[in-house]
Parts: C-alpha cells; structure tokens; sequence
C-alpha cells in the first residue's frame, strides 16, 4: 500500500473517530447533520464536486454509506453532492445527469437496479468523469472504472454458516458438530432483488455452502422454492418477505409442521419474516439470519430473536471509496485487490474487497460496540441516536 494511500485511510479513521466521539456512532447519523469538521471542510472545497449517488434511506445502512462517504471526502477538500433516489430507477438516473450537469469531477455510485444506468455512464465517460461503482456492481457498461465492495460471495458462505450454527449443526467455529442432530430441519430461503448484481452472489455463496445438507437430507426447503427467482424480493422490501412468509406458512406449514430455519439474506427482510412468524403464533423464533448490523436487528439479535447478521463496517467501504476517488483525480489507477471475479457484462471491473464478519448474540459486544459502530445504548433502545 503506498504512504498516500494509508494517508488517506488514516484520514478516514481519524475522521471516524472524530464523528463516533461526537455522535455517539459512525452507523446512525442522517444527512440533515453537519458532520463534525463540517466547518473546515466547507471552507476547503477546491478539490472540486464529487456526485454520490445513493439508492435509498430506507435500509439505515445507506444513510451511513452515504454520510460517511461526503464526511470523507469533505475532509479530502471536496465537495459532495449527495442524493438519494428513493429507489425509483429514473429518479436516480436524472440525479447522476445533474451531477454531470453540475460539473461533477467523479461520481461514487450505489445503483437500484445495476442494468439501469448505461446512458448516464455513457455521458459521465464522454465528459471524462471516473465512476466508481459503490457496493453495487453497475452492469452492462464499459464506462465503471472502479468498484469498492465486500467480498460477497463469501458474505452468502456466512449466512448459511450463521444457519447452520443456529441449527446445530456447525459450531461457533464453523467446525462440523460431532453429536449433530440428524434433522432433517425445515427450512426456507430467501434472496435479494433480482436487479441487485450482490444478491446473486449473496445468495449462491449460501445456497453452495447449504447443499451438502440439502443433498444428504439433513435440510429440507419445505416449500419446495429453492431457485433465486422463487425466492427472490423486489428492492429488498420487507413488506414483501413478510407476505412471501405468510404466504409459505399457508402453503406448505398449515399441517402443523413448524418452520426450523430461514435463511434471510438482509435484516430488513429478516424483521419482515420476524413479523410474519409472530403473526402467525411463533413464540419462540427459528434461527433467522441478516445482514447490514442494522440497529433494529441488532437489538433483535442481542434479545434472541433474530439470530445473526453480517457485520459489513460501512465505515470501512467509505474510506476505500474516498481513497479510490482520491487516486483517480490525482491520475492514479486505485489499488485492486480483486480483478477476476467482477465481470459486469462487458468488461471485469478491477474492485477492492472488504472482509465481513457474523454476528451472533455473545460477539455484538466486541463486534459492534468497541468498534465504535453502535453504542451499548442504541442497542438497547433498538434505536440510532439522532
Ligand atoms: C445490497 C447490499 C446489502 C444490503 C442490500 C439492501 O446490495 O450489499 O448489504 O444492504 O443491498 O439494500
């Protein structure tokens, strides 16, 4: 890694920090506050308009991607026009066509639907604007000069580890139980929205790392829906899952056989099953898996009634995708650490990888809590704080 590129990390940590000890957290602000340094940053704005492009706020998660990246990139001496597009597909097209308009040097951008965007990538290259694809692969385009994302793959690989530790069947470790309980267990799956590039490898990573156990019997997927296009879920509402839940306990559970495990790929899809179990007279919950450390599900987490997520530190995604931005506008090729698994339809993107970890009710403490990401007292009121 180069001196400049830890330089720009360790702005972003100290930056981090900073924003933790006056706001109580890195995950929960909203856009509506000044950032701490906000002063500064607006009076050091040289290195130009940099456009952020973000789905939606009604996952929380975006709302911390998004006020991390401009807090980063305002302490890099830019500034940032940061739009959300409330998951409306030509909304976020006409926000990334004002950011060109506007003069925008570079554009980070979390796509709704990945296939959607070609015609303003098309004009952001005609202009000569990087584009760095933030999380979400932008598909079909050649015009994506970077993407900064987890490793997903391995983040589905999690999820159903998480369900089978839940089950019993692995342990903490993710080591084979030797007095395991031979099941065979009831289980549903669900996966993201089809137009997610990441819900794809969200959901082969878990569906691979569950079929030994599908083939052998010890899980059956008692609706019989095991293909993505089955079990997927629109923008990753949780309206949807919860309706798609209700509907499955209708169809394949109304002769009393219970529901022993779901494999959610999200926590906002895991509230909505949540829901529709407890509607349906669950007391007690199966093992239910997420992702995102959103503070909702964390608290459902830490009172056993969701049993894990998957802890992707947004912090960290932000930093990548500032010191990216900072190398393409001082006419450096960011470092890749991925330049193989990314193919977006046209070309493989050269992408950074970050690492996720589960969550689970004993590790929140060390996870979420030291790290700064959430505080013991969010926690406990299942609550941002302002
Ligand atoms: C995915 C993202 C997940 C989750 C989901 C719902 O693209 O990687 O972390 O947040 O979107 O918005």
């Amino acid at each position: 890694m180069s001196t400049r590129k830890f330089a720009a990390i360790a702005t972003g940590m100290t930056l981090a920090l900073t924003l933790a000890a006056c706001g109580g957290g890195g995950a929960g602000t909203t856009d509506d506050e000044q950032p701490a340094g906000d002063d500064t940053a607006a009076e050091d704005t040289e290195g130009g308009l940099i456009g952020v492009s973000m789905p939606t706020q009604v996952s929380e998660r975006w709302i911390a991607d998004g006020d991390a990246v401009k807090a980063g990139l305002e302490e890099a001496g830019y500034e940032v026009d940061l739009q959300y597009a409330g998951d409306d597909i030509p909304t976020q097209s006409q926000q990334i066509d004002q950011m060109i308009t506007k003069g925008a040097k570079l554009l980070i951008i979390a796509a709704i639907d990945g296939t959607a965007l070609a015609g303003q990538l098309d004009a952001a290259a005609a202009a000569g604007i990087p584009v760095i694809a933030y999380d979400r692969l932008i598909r079909d385009s050649e015009n994506v000069d970077f993407y900064v994302t987890f490793d997903n793959y391995n983040v589905g690989v999690q999820q159903a580890t998480a369900l089978l530790v839940g089950l019993g069947l692995l342990d903490a470790e993710g080591n084979e139980v030797a007095d395991a309980p031979a099941g065979p267990f009831n289980i549903e799956v669900f996966a993201g929205s089809l137009d997610d590039n990441n819900a794809h490898f969200f959901f082969d990573g878990a569906m691979e790392t569950l079929k030994p156990y599908l083939d052998d019997g010890t899980l059956v997927i008692k609706s019989g829906q095991a293909e993505i296009e089955q079990v997927a879920t629109l923008r990753w509402a949780g309206e949807t899952a919860q309706k798609r839940m209700e509907d499955l306990l209708t169809s394949s559970y109304s002769d009393g056989t219970q529901v022993q495990g779901v494999l959610s790929p999200n926590d906002t899809l895991a509230r909505g099953i949540i829901t529709a179990l407890q509607n349906a007279g669950y007391t007690e919950m199966p093992p239910i898996t997420g992702q995102d450390a959103e503070i909702a599900s964390v608290k459902l987490i830490a009172d056993g009634v969701q049993f894990s997520t998957i802890f992707k530190d947004t912090r960290k995604l932000a930093d990548q995708s500032v010191a990216a931005a900072q190398d393409f506008l001082a006419g450096e090729e960011p470092e890749a650490n991925d330049t193989e698994t990314y193919d977006n339809g046209v070309k493989v993107v050269p992408s950074y990888l970050l690492e996720s970890d589960i969550v689970y009710a004993d590790n929140i403490e060390a996870l979420l809590v030291e790290s700064g990401y959430w505080t013991a007292e969010e926690i406990a009121a299942g609550q941002a704080d302002g």
